[in-house]
């Protein structure tokens, strides 16, 4: 069988790195495939290739047997190539309608009632449900993907790359996006599937290709392959054991007090409202909840990035509610923080200007700049964190998703070292993490509280928070609405209480 597309014997070096290193991978219709490796492996930069973002340096591409040339989007959009990013290319004030119009030849405004028409056509025929009319800025990040979806599909895409689709997802919306491209193999398209997450492969795929370090490991068939089989292939090794859970170190004095504390959005709307809680010294407490109950609001707000509206943050016995985030840090904070791109890189900065963005406060004296202590530092992250980057000057921007994301929980680390942190508030801080560097900072924050730390985890992976926790909280529509001990883990419950049901005054 001729398949759909065929890449043979590509290279893509950037500078010394080697990202691709003489890459084959045969797409057939109608499949869906897997893209599977850990951090840098390339599997971005592969689909990158193949989508026309990037020029391969050497190799040939084929789309049904026949030799082409993909030297921008628009060349692989015409062969019906199209790839969904996973930072959205979406305008916030335009419609979905507007949105997946935008681009094709002739003024939006000419052609939209024409289009709604076709665009609703196509929406039902792929089986995505969304109000045409609404704004993009208004909507979910799941909802916002399926535009994208629906953007790539009104442009003739028959193979869609989605590249980790599922990072910014909830449970719920994982699985309508399962289904939703199971329903595309149905209607004859190809979809590859970029993810570092073995279960999902398993999942949804029907053949798995394995990459690490710029090479293809194997493809196999899903039924010929098990999870212990793809975690070596794509580790080289087995993984070691999650760390055994350590008894009850907790201190007496809390480190952080949080009082009704509330908190608005953008919008203008209450995020947080009267939501009290406590950290002591020793615990790692969960801070679960369905994504947009408050919790990046409430992040942010313990930062010191946005205002809360009333009550307090005490935070080792001070109270830091009006403070800015340099006066947090010295009162003991350090910060993973959510949104890589405002709190966390600066595209331009190198990578070990990211790396000390922070504790800078700490490692300087008199404010003077070390290059020599701040590279040093670096080096060391870089080794710790395995961070695949050719040298520590690398532009933050030129790395990969999961390594920006490893560089800024080192970051939290080298801050808490210097500065003697006593609080670390993580806030999703493994997502984009493939299965080893997730078990090594899961490690990593561990330690920190065996070590006298407090952490406040938030994130929206249930199992990563009831293996971590001694404690978990639940928000819910911006408050503290339940609490569980560890011994009382439950999944069920805590799902319930995350989805307001049997809260009691929380409707
Ligand atoms: N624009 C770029 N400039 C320089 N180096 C790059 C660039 N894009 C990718 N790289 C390097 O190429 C390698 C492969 O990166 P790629 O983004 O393809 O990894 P990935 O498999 O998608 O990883 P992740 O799961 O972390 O997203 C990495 O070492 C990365 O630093
Ligand atoms: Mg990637």
């Amino acid at each position: 069988m001729i398949p759909i597309v065929g890449m043979r014997g590509i290279v893509k070096r950037f500078g010394d790195v080697v990202a691709l290193d003489g890459v084959d991978l045969a797409l057939q219709r109608g499949e869906i495939h897997a893209l599977l490796g850990e951090n840098g492996a390339g599997k971005t930069t592969l689909m990158n290739v193949l989508s026309g973002l990037y020029r391969a340096d050497a190799g040939t591409i084929t789309v049904e047997g026949e030799p082409v040339e993909v030297r921008a989007p628009r060349d692989a959009l015409r062969r019906g190539i199209g790839m969904v990013h996973q930072h959205f290319e979406l305008v916030p004030q335009f419609t979905v309608l507007e949105n997946v119009i935008l681009g094709r030849e002739g003024a939006v405004w000419l052609r939209r009632n024409r289009a709604r028409a076709a665009v609703q056509q196509l929406a039902a025929q792929y089986g995505i449900t969304l109000d045409l009319d609404a704004r993009v800025r208004t909507l979910s990040v799941g909802v916002q993907q399926k535009v994208e979806v629906l953007k790539a599909l009104y442009r003739g895409v028959r193979v869609l790359i989605l590249d980790e689709p599922t990072t910014m997802l909830t449970p719920q919306e994982v699985d309508a996006l399962f289904s939703t491209v199971s329903w595309f193999t149905s209607q004859g398209l190809t979809v590859v599937f970029i993810t570092h997450k073995i279960r999902e492969a398993l999942r949804i795929s029907s053949r798995i290709t394995v990459m690490r370090r710029g090479r293809v490991v194997t493809t196999c068939s899903r039924a010929t392959v098990t999870e212990q089989q793809l975690v070596q292939l794509m580790i080289g090794e087995m993984s070691p054991a999650v760390p055994a859970r350590d008894g009850r170190l907790r201190g007496d004095q809390p480190v952080l007090v949080v009082r009704d504390l509330a908190v608005t959005d953008d919008r203008g709307s209450r995020a947080v409202s009267g939501c009290s809680f406590e950290v002591f010294p020793g615990e790692l407490v969960g801070l679960a909840g369905v994504a947009g109950n408050g919790q990046k609001e409430l992040g942010e707000a313990l930062i010191g990035v946005r205002a809360a509206s009333a009550g307090s943050i005490v935070l080792d016995g001070r109270d830091v509610g009006r403070t800015s985030v340099r006066r947090r840090l010295v009162q003991g904070l350090a910060v993973i923080p959510e949104d890589r791109l405002r709190e966390g890189i600066l595209p331009g900065m190198s990578l070990t200007e990211t790396l000390v963005l922070g504790p800078h406060h700490f490692m300087f004296p008199r404010g003077r700049y070390d290059a020599r202590r701040a590279e040093a530092a670096c080096r060391e992250a870089i080794a710790q964190f395995q961070i695949v980057a050719p040298d520590a000057k690398v532009p933050s921007a030129h790395l990969s998703g999961g390594n920006i994301q490893k560089a800024l929980a080192a970051r939290a680390f080298l801050l808490s070292s210097v500065a003697g942190s006593k609080l670390l508030l993580a806030m999703h801080p493994t997502r984009g993490l493939d299965v080893r560097a997730t078990e090594f900072l899961h490690g990593r924050l561990r330690d920190f509280v065996r070590a006298g730390g407090a952490v406040l985890l938030i994130s929206e992976d249930l199992d990563e928070l009831m293996t971590l926790s001694d404690r978990l909280l639940v928000l819910y529509r911006g408050t503290a609405a339940a609490t569980f001990e560890r011994a009382k883990f439950d999944p069920y419950q805590i799902g319930a209480a995350m989805t307001g049901v049997g809260t009691a005054g929380s409707a």
